[in-house]
Order: structure tokens, then C-alpha cells, then sequence
């Protein structure tokens, strides 16, 4: 049942949010292409000491906020760089500025800026997604999406391809920052490779599942991402007709995100499951 704080957009609100987000992703992007520094400096690290973070993390987010306030001056934000700004409105716009920060840093192509607005608390646990852009930097890509109205790629719909079998899957995932989550994660890598055609690990949430919506690639599933790296991709890729989901039954949550299709998503879940590919000690 629906929350009753949880506003109800109607979907021409829904058209107009989706075209916002993109308008905000490509402009966002536009600006990381035009003032990249030929030598791209840590400015600060977060969670660990390889997860950076530089001053176009924080220029672009400051970006975001400053036009969402003036166009959504009710709507929260949520950004990856310490925005947490609590709106009337009942929605908020969960924002990564630049999703591979680490891909950012080397100059290795592929990042993204993600937007996407979710009704409800600010959290994966509850929260409603209704409009989503990512852009990607480096190719000049964008994918939208809006509750109800699909997935686009570069303005035109989404249309998946029959599912492969998981043997014929190539799988994207990624890895957290800290020490212990890894090895953790390269032990369930351990029991999933045999079994899948290959694995990438292309260092942009947000990227990966825009490119599984679209058949870039199969499967893709993640433990431990944050909020804003998979806000607007898992609406994308489940507008697109992916299942966006958790381990167990569980929805997609900052514990672990799975996207896929067919009888190859329902064997990964079974492995990643098996594998205890959740498991909080790590
Ligand atoms: C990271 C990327 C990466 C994923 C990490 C994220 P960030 O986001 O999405 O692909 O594996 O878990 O933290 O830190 O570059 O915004």
C-alpha cells in the first residue's frame, strides 16, 4: 500500500521531472568535460584511503544543488558529497556527481553523473523512484527513464533483446573500498566465474546498469553500493523490463543490488545466495 506522505505524481509531473534529470545530468556533464584539469588531484579521501574524492566531485554537486533549489525549492536532495537537504514536498532528488571518481581520477573513460528523484523517505528501503537521468561523461551517453513510461538510450526507447543463458552472460559488478568487503567479494567472484561467459568491472555503478537495461551487458549485481550510485540506474534498468532486486526477496538496497532477466537472473541469485554474497560480517 502506498505511504500517505508518499505524493502522487501525475505523468505529465513525471515527464517533467525525468526531462529535468536529464537536462541536469548532461549539463553536469557538460561542465566536468569543459574544466577537467589536465592532472586530476585527491582533494580528500572518504571511506577508506582509496576512495577519493576531488574538487570536480564537490564543483558538481554544488552544481546540482544550486539548480534544483532554485527550480525544486520543496524537494529534498541527496547527494554523494554531503548534500542532505530535507524538503516539504515529499520527494527528493538523490544525486552522484561523478559516479567512478576513481575512473575520473586516472583519466580512465567511464564516468557519470547520476540524477533521479524518489518519492517517500530518502531511503532504498522505502523509498519510491520516479525519475532518473545518468550521463555518461566520456561518451556523451544519456539514459532516462520515468515511473510507468520506460527507459530511454540516447532519446530512443529501450527495447531488450530474448536473455541469454546465464552460461552465455557476461556479467558487470564492482567492488567496495574497503579491505575486508573485498575479499569477501572476491571470494563469491570465486564461485560465480566458472559459470558466466565473463565478468566487467567497468568502475561506474550507474554506467553498469544502464548498459545491462540496454544488452550491453547480461547481469549485474553489486554489494554495499551507496544510495546515490544506484538511484537512477536500477529505475532505468527496470523501465527498460529488467528485475531490479536483492539477494533473498529482498528489494534493491545499499546491502546488495542484482539486474537482470530470464532463468540467468534467477541462477544468479541462487549462486550469489549460495555464496552468501550478503553477508553482513563483511
Ligand atoms: C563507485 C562506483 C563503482 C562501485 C563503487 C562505487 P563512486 O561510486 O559506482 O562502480 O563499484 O562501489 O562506490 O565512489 O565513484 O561515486
Amino acid at each position: 500500500m502506498r505511504h500517505p506522505e508518499v505524493p502522487v505524481m501525475r505523468h505529465h509531473d513525471l515527464s517533467a521531472a525525468r526531462d529535468l534529470a536529464e537536462d541536469l545530468a548532461v549539463s553536469a556533464g557538460a561542465l566536468i568535460r569543459e574544466r577537467r584539469p589536465k592532472q586530476v588531484e585527491v582533494l580528500e579521501t572518504k571511506s577508506s584511503k582509496v576512495d577519493p574524492v576531488t574538487e570536480m566531485d564537490q564543483f558538481i554537486e554544488n552544481y546540482l544543488v544550486t539548480r534544483i533549489r532554485a527550480e525544486r525549492p520543496l524537494d529534498g536532495i541527496l547527494g554523494e558529497e554531503g548534500d542532505d537537504i530535507p524538503g516539504t514536498s515529499g520527494l527528493t532528488w538523490v544525486i552522484d556527481p561523478i559516479d567512478g571518481t576513481v575512473n575520473y581520477l586516472y583519466g580512465v573513460a567511464s564516468c557519470a553523473v547520476s540524477v533521479a528523484l524518489v518519492a517517500g523517505p530518502p531511503d532504498p528501503l522505502s523509498w519510491q523512484p520516479l525519475a532518473a537521468a545518468v550521463h555518461a561523461v566520456d561518451f556523451g551517453r544519456t539514459w532516462t527513464a520515468a515511473t510507468g513510461q520506460g527507459a530511454t538510450a540516447d532519446g530512443a526507447p529501450i527495447r531488450q533483446n530474448p536473455p541469454a543463458p546465464l552460461s552465455r552472460s557476461l556479467v558487470a559488478t564492482g567492488f567496495g573500498y574497503a579491505a575486508r568487503r573485498r575479499e569477501g567479494q572476491a571470494r563469491v567472484l570465486l564461485e560465480l566465474l566458472p559459470h558466466i561467459r565473463d565478468i566487467r568491472r567497468l568502475g561506474s555503478a550507474a554506467i553498469d546498469l544502464c548498459l545491462q537495461a540496454e544488452g550491453a551487458v547480461d547481469l549485474y549485481y553489486e554489494r554495499g553500493l551507496s544510495p546515490w550510485d544506484f538511484a537512477a540506474g536500477a529505475l532505468i534498468a527496470s523501465e527498460a523490463g529488467s528485475t531490479v532486486c536483492g539477494l533473498r526477496g529482498a528489494r534493491p538496497t545499499t546491502t546488495m543490488v542484482v539486474a537482470g532477466r530470464g532463468e540467468a537472473l534467477t541462477e544468479l541469485l541462487r549462486i550469489l545466495e549460495a555464496a552468501d554474497a550478503d553477508d553482513p560480517a563483511w
